[in-house]
C-alpha cells in the first residue's frame, strides 16, 4: 500500500501529513508527499512545520519538497489532498476514472462528504500550524485504522 499526501507547496501541510501517518502505520506501508506547485522543490519543510512536528516528537527534517507528477497516479494507491484547490489541481491531471478515484480530500476521513479544507497556514501565524497538526492527526488516525493490516 502506497499513500501520497499532497498540498500546494509541499512545505507546510503535506510534510506533516506524511510524517504523522508514518507514525501510525506499519512499515510495509509507504507514505510520501508532494506539492502541486514546484515553487519550493528541493526545500526543507517550513520551519513552523518542523517546530510543530518536533513539539510532537516527530522529526521531519529528512523531507524535501517535490512536485506532484503524472507518474504518481500510477505509483500510489491513495492520494490525499489538503483542500479543494489541491483537489482541482490534481484531478485535472488525471486521465481516467481509476486515477480520479484515487484522489481524496483528507478531512472527508473525519467529516465524510463535507469537503472541508485543511487551511493553508503559510501566510498566518504559528497557531495555524497547531490547528493543522491536530486536524491531520485526527484524519491520519482514521486513515491508519483503515489501511493498517
Ligand atoms: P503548503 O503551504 O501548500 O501547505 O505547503 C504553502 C506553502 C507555500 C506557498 C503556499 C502554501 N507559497 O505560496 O509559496
Amino acid at each position: 500500500m502506497k499513500v501520497l499526501m499532497v498540498c500546494l507547496g509541499n512545505i507546510c501541510r503535506s510534510p506533516l501529513a506524511e510524517s504523522i501517518l508514518k507514525t501510525k502505520v506499519n512499515s510495509t506501508i509507504v507514505v510520501e508527499s508532494a506539492g502541486t506547485s514546484g515553487l519550493h522543490s528541493g526545500e526543507l519543510p517550513d520551519i513552523r512545520s518542523i517546530e510543530i512536528a518536533k513539539k510532537n516528537y516527530i522529526d521531519i527534517t529528512n523531507q524535501r519538497s517535490r512536485k506532484f507528477t503524472l507518474n504518481d497516479f500510477e505509483d500510489f494507491d491513495l492520494i490525499y489532498v489538503m483542500d479543494k484547490s489541491n483537489y482541482e489541481n490534481v484531478t485535472k491531471l488525471s486521465t481516467n476514472k481509476e486515477e480520479l478515484s484515487k484522489v481524496k480530500i483528507i478531512l472527508n476521513e473525519c467529516y465524510p462528504d463535507e469537503n472541508l479544507d485543511v487551511p493553508d497556514p503559510y501566510y498566518g501565524g504559528e497557531q495555524g500550524f497547531t490547528t493543522v497538526f491536530n486536524m491531520l492527526d485526527d484524519a491520519c488516525e482514521v486513515i491508519a485504522s483503515k489501511i493498517n493490516i
